[in-house]
């Protein structure tokens, strides 16, 4: 049986009014985020993938409650995020935590471990300083550290070190969801591993769904169950990991896809070296956002209608008119 839907977005968009340059009062609407459709289960983990600047932050931060929707819902547990209060407001801060590529620029260096941990806990929960210490000291030794550490100052630690802290804040309210927008990117190639197997354990033993944002394609496959290919905005193929990276349909994933893997002498492996740059959101194409530097324009079709995601099998759904 599937597991229940924890979250689920419906129609979600995300535009921003920003001046026509330094002295003029006109403004112009950039559309971050278009139209997503997706949801996530119990201990699943979705990833949201594409080039800078298709929307992938946009859609954590509107996740996380940091903005608000320009149209469109998200449901957590069956409530609309962006309308909880009381005490309602205060099970969502905790249930849904996250982690960022960067976390410690905005980290005090005067805070000692312990308090940067409990943070989540201390803002959401009613507990004792004893109760707190204990489930520091119980995230920090779900992420391999010792208890000794919680008395340190971050500039005691290294990259990897200070990525596992971040890691033991997010789950020590053991949350539901945990948002991972690049977890990894700033670490040396040598310590990504141990984090991300590290995030591989911990989901296999609390049941937690992430929504991951990864610019490398290899953590992505090993880490997500699902996967949402955005394009400007737009979801263009979504659905099972494996089937889409096996046999990727719509072409700007096909594209994306032959780009990251390693270059190999078989026709099969080449890249597909995509014409023209990503268009700006400011004024997105008509038709179907990826038709300017698509290599298999099928007709007019492309540049007048916009491509409707479709299930092409059970698994994957793929808004492309190829497959019309
Ligand atoms: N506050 C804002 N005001 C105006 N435009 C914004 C704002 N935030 C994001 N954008 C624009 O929205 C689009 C999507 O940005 P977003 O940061 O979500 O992309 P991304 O997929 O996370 O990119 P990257 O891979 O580089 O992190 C971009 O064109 C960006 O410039
Ligand atoms: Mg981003």
């Amino acid at each position: 049986m599937k597991n229940p839907t924890i979250l689920e977005a419906r129609g979600l968009s995300k535009h921003f009014e920003v001046k026509d340059g330094f002295f003029s009062r006109e403004t112009k609407t950039v559309r971050a985020v278009n139209d997503l459709n997706f949801e996530i289960s119990k201990g699943e983990t979705l990833a949201l993938v594409g080039e800078s600047g298709c929307g992938k932050t946009t859609t954590t931060r509107l996740l996380l409650r940091l903005q608000n929707p320009t149209q469109g819902v998200i449901n957590f547990e069956g409530k609309d995020v962006h309308s909880l209060t009381g005490a309602d407001l205060k099970r969502f801060r905790s249930r849904v935590q996250a982690v960022f590529q960067d976390p410690w620029s905005s980290i005090n260096p005067r805070v000692r471990i312990r308090d940067f941990v409990a943070e989540p806990l201390i803002v959401n929960e009613t507990l004792t300083s004893g109760e707190v210490d204990r489930r520091v000291h119980e995230a920090l030794d779900a992420v391999g550290l010792g208890p000794a550490h919680a008395r340190k100052y971050p500039h005691e630690f290294s990259g990897g070190q200070r990525q596992r802290i971040a890691i033991a804040s997010a789950i020590v309210t053991r949350p539901d969801l945990v948002i991972l927008d690049e977890p990894v990117s700033g670490l040396d190639v040598s310590i990504r591993s141990q984090i991300i197997n590290l995030l591989k354990d911990m989901q296999q033993e609390y049941g937690i769904s992430y929504i991951l944002v990864a610019h490398d394609l290899a953590t992505t496959r090993y880490l997500a169950d699902k996967v949402a290919v955005m394009y400007l905005g737009s979801i263009i193929e979504t659905g099972d990991t494996d089937q889409i990276f096996d046999h990727p349909r719509h072409p700007y994933t096909e594209a994306l896809l032959s780009a990251a893997l390693p270059s190999s002498p078989t026709e099969k492996n080449r890249e597909i070296v995509l014409k023209g740059e990503i268009p700006s959101p400011l004024s997105p194409p008509d038709g179907c956002p990826f038709h300017p530097r698509c290599p298999k324009v099928v007709g007019n079709i492309c540049s007048t209608a916009f491509p409707q995601l479709a299930a092409e099998t059970p698994q994957v759904q793929v808004g492309c008119h190829i497959y019309k």
